[in-house]
């Protein structure tokens, strides 16, 4: 692309943005590399460990609406968690009974949901637990989860892309006896470092650009920023030769293909939910919309590195053709690691890794079910999906034919069973399938066997263009007959959009 702007630097970009004051949208990745004396340090985001009597653990949580100053001299309005945007990084351990108000200080209706956490539904945070305008909420549960990096956001119905996009998202670790135990490096901030990865778009007075066009709605929003932990071109002053990354995509839609610039191998122990049964050595990963993975990466040679996003190749992660063209899927550079002053590790990289909850077995399946996401152009008109196409079963964005409804359960699930589910694609792009209360395992993709970073518990799944993949889960013992789960694309433009169905377990 020929961008006029591409030899201007950011600071004369953003005067004459600001002069000027047209909407345009700021592409930081069309700009030249930002050199290190320019960049940002890394913001690590504080942990909140809440108020501890014995097991039982208080946070509380504000919702509120600031400014954040992302590029120097502009104020973007935000929305975040007890700061401007985004949320603190909060933690508890197996077995602990957390209680966390949630007061929403905003003038829309919101909610946080805790993604990747069993629990009761009514605790959930999802759609159905609203909190209005100046209320608090109050939801109390038990980790009964092996430790892993969840995350928490805005499931506001219509409005969670929006929300999210704006900042309402944080990390949740969770600990266990084995991991606090093990020999990993866990010393947050230093060597164990939360990475929370969104792209964003600016409008040149510095404000967020949201679903300003036809590819936003349909391929979801989009930006060519990239952002670590709320900071425009980050870099990470490593500390240790031995870092653990907790890579968390938390954009709305973009899937990433992270990789080191100068390709080198880093060592896969966690996805969503837990570890994996041993290190898987790769120079690549491909991560969607709400996945996490924990890697170790060993920067004993002390060098500068640039966590990027490869351009997309299209494959499982990809799309057909005239999607492709729609979609950004430039490479873009992520977080720059400087290891010049890391202090030599005393850590090494296992050769196992702390053991993980009991996986769910297939052959213990009473129930198969089919889901078929579905993106049509034609039914509900070809401006169907402007409108948002909800409640109306012919949407734009659908599951097995329909959209989401609040006022309609789409099944029940027992209590403690085990089931099957099929996932097909019938659409020409790729969606991140997530659900709620369980944590499942990803048994093949059209019957092929699935990456090797995906065989740990997860609680979303990336399912290609015409792939079928299956999954197998366990549902925990909560049961509510009233009140739902969701589960849904991640894809949060698309989850807005209807393609989302609900579930009570009994
Ligand atoms: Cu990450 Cu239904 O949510
Ligand atoms: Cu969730
Ligand atoms: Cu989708």
């Amino acid at each position: 692309m020929n961008n006029p702007y591409s030899k201007i630097n950011r600071r004369n970009f953003l005067k004459s943005a600001m002069t000027t004051g047209l909407l345009l949208p700021v592409s930081s990745s069309l700009l030249a590399r930002t050199s290190i004396a320019k960049r940002n340090p890394l913001a690590i985001p504080t942990l909140e460990t809440g108020t501890r009597k014995a097991n039982q653990v208080s946070f509380n949580l504000k919702i509120n609406a600031s400014k954040t100053a992302f590029f120097q001299g502009l104020n973007t309005p935000t929305l975040g968690i007890n700061q401007s945007f985004l949320g603190p990084v909060l933690r508890a351990k197996h077995g602990d009974y957390v209680n966390i108000n949630v007061s929403n200080q905003i003038n829309q209706i919101s909610t946080l949901h805790w993604h990747g956490m069993t629990l009761p539904a009514n605790m959930d945070g999802g759609p159905h637990q609203e909190i209005k305008p100046g209320k608090t909420w109050n939801s109390r549960f038990q980790i009964r989860q092996g430790a892993s990096t969840l995350w928490y956001h805005s499931h506001a119905m219509h409005q969670t892309g929006p929300q999210v996009y704006s900042g309402l998202a944080g990390m949740f670790i969770l600990d266990d006896e084995a991991s606090l135990n093990s020999d990993l490096p866990q010393n947050y901030g230093v060597d164990d470092i939360p990475c929370t990865i969104q792209d964003r778009r600016f409008n040149r007075d510095g404000s967020l650009a949201y679903n300003t066009s036809m590819p936003d709605h349909m391929m979801g929003m989009q930006g060519s920023t990239m952002l670590v932990n709320g900071v425009v071109d980050p870099v990470l002053y490593a500390k240790s030769t031995l870092l653990r990354l907790r890579l968390h995509n938390g954009s709305n839609a973009r899937t990433y293909h992270l990789a080191f610039d100068d390709n080198r191998p880093f060592y896969v122990i966690a996805s969503d939910c837990g570890f994996l049964s041993q290190p898987f050595k790769t120079n690549q990963i491909r991560l969607a919309a709400a996945e996490r993975v924990e890697i170790l990466l060993d920067v004993s040679d002390r060098k500068q590195i640039m966590l990027k996003s490869l351009a997309s190749t299209g494959n499982g992660g990809g799309m057909m053709p005239m999607m492709r063209m729609m979609n950004n899927s430039a490479e873009l550079d992520i977080l720059l690691i400087d290891a010049r002053k890391a202090q030599a590790s005393k850590h090494k990289i296992p050769s196992s890794l702390p053991v993980s909850a009991i996986h769910p077995d297939p052959r213990k399946a009473v129930t198969n079910r089919k889901f078929e996401l579905e993106m049509g152009m034609m039914r509900g008109g070809p401006m169907g999906m402007m409108r948002g196409g909800a409640n109306n079963g012919g949407g734009m964005f659908r599951i097995n034919g329909k959209s989401m409804d609040k006022n309609r359960i789409d099944f029940q699930v027992k209590r403690n069973s085990t089931e099957i589910w099929h996932i097909s694609n019938a659409s020409p792009m790729a969606h991140p399938f997530h659900v709620h209360n369980v944590q499942f395992k990803v048994l093949d993709r059209n019957g092929k066997r699935p990456h090797p970073s995906e065989t740990c518990l997860k609680d979303t799944v990336l399912v290609g263009p015409g792939e079928t993949v299956r999954i197998v889960m366990s549902f925990p013992e909560y049961s509510d007959a009233n009140i739902p789960y969701m589960y849904h694309c991640h894809i949060l433009e698309h989850e807005d959009q209807g393609m989302m169905g609900q579930f009570v377990v009994v």
